[in-house]
């Protein structure tokens, strides 16, 4: 960590595939047998390229499930291998991973009836903990991992894939059962970090932006959300994958309910529905956990966010894309007091200010999502007739004329 500045890589459901993905059916963009000469044709190459051009780093590196595609024990090898070369170009100290639906094999393709013994064989050990931590995961269906002032818990809600009379509904959805929930309690009362971070492959509620049929949220999600949110345990960000749907938003409940940072694909074929709203992207959070309590914020932080395009390779994430090229989150403020903070702010300015002024003046704008920065700028309009632009999801200029 540099300076207290948490700093968090994020790349979910790759669902790499063992062939080519010049096959038309292929069902990401990375195939065990493609080419990776070219880091405008190959995600994986494409991110090292971007790495080292931009000197990107990281302290985390996080994938929330779905390495492989259908459990291919090959292309689960090679999303791994490739996750832990991606760990150390960014200089991160851990890569932390969760199984997907997509990583068990539930339906008992490859293996003889052991769903969880392909992850289980990887090299190194999965989810990327020592080894009594792995088995703490198998065993228990979660882990923590502590280091610094971060917790960061990862739960297996692909845990009940693949088992009983009912193996075949089980793995259409996530699940955390009671008793877990029991043991997660337990584990989080042995004591508190500044930040805490649950990482999950399916998603706690219903997260149905594209208005499709889906039942695929996790059984108990809600009881772990409401545990989150007591306030017991510190404050959480959930990243989790699966919808293949970038979002970022609280979670319902208290003032301190879970941030749920819904992580869109790196590289799964996008079905037309989503395809139209959202792109593959690969994400860097940055947590300054250095200026929360100057701040007075709780748990807040910035998203930078590419796209990946064909051929063009990784640029900054452009409007429709899912998520913008930088986000906040943390700031939970009524639209209307933040709109009445920089009226008042600007009542003996004569000028425009830029947005960078208007930042120094008020830092804790950095930290709103582009919904909630577009209410306040519709509210300086209509309550107080201040004009402002905005950029990239930013406000660039402010002032009453
Ligand atoms: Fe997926």
């Amino acid at each position: 960590m540099t300076s207290r500045t948490l700093k968090i890589a994020v790349v979910s459901d790759l669902h790499v595939f063992n062939g080519s993905s010049e096959d038309s059916k292929s069902p990401s963009t990375i195939g065990t047998a493609d080419a990776q000469d070219a880091p405008e044709r190959h995600p994986l190459r494409g991110l090292a390229q971007i790495i080292e051009r931009d000197k990107l780093s990281a302290d985390l590196l996080i994938c929330p499930g779905d390495l492989s595609d259908k459990a291919d024990p090959a292309a689960l090898i090679f999303a791994w291998r490739k996750l832990n070369e991606l760990k150390e170009q960014l200089g991160a100290k851990y890569l932390l991973a969760t199984a997907g639906n997509h990583d068990v094999d539930s339906r008992n393709q490859y293996d003889d009836h052991d769903p969880k013994g392909n992850l289980q064989s990887l090299d190194p050990m999965f989810p990327g903990v020592e080894e009594a931590l792995c088995d703490r995961f198998w065993s228990r269906n979660f882990v923590i991992v502590e280091f610094d002032e971060v917790r960061v818990v990862l739960l297996n809600s692909s845990a009940f894939h693949g088992y009983g009379p009912d193996a075949k509904p089980e793995f259409r959805h996530g699940r955390i059962s009671s008793k877990t929930l029991s043991a997660l309690r337990m584990a989080l009362a042995g004591g508190e970090k500044r930040i805490n971070i649950l990482v999950c492959h399916h998603h706690p509620i219903t997260h149905n932006p594209v208005n499709e049929e889906d039942y695929s949220e996790m059984v108990g999600g809600d009881r772990l959300i409401d545990l989150l949110d007591s306030g017991e345990y510190g404050s959480w960000l959930m990243i989790h994958g699966h919808k293949h749907y970038p979002r970022l938003a609280y979670a319902s409940g208290g003032a301190s309910s879970p941030i749920i940072f819904s992580a869109g694909s790196l590289s799964a074929f996008l079905y037309q529905k989503i395809a139209s709203r959202a792109r593959n992207q690969f994400y860097i959070l940055e947590i300054p956990i250095g200026d929360l309590d100057t701040l007075e914020l709780d748990l807040a932080g910035t998203l930078t966010a590419w796209d990946w395009i064909n051929m063009s390779g990784w640029q900054p994430a452009g409007a429709g894309s899912g998520l913008p090229h930088q986000v906040g989150f943390g700031w939970r403020e009524s639209a209307r007091t933040i709109a009445t903070m920089i009226a008042k702010h600007l009542e003996d300015k004569t000028s425009v200010l830029t947005g960078e002024e208007l930042l120094t003046a008020i830092p804790r704008l950095r930290y709103l999502r582009p919904e909630e920065i577009e209410a306040v700028v519709r509210r300086l309009g209509s309550s107080h007739g201040i004009i402002a632009q905005l950029k990239d999801g930013i406000i660039c200029e402010v002032g009453r004329t």
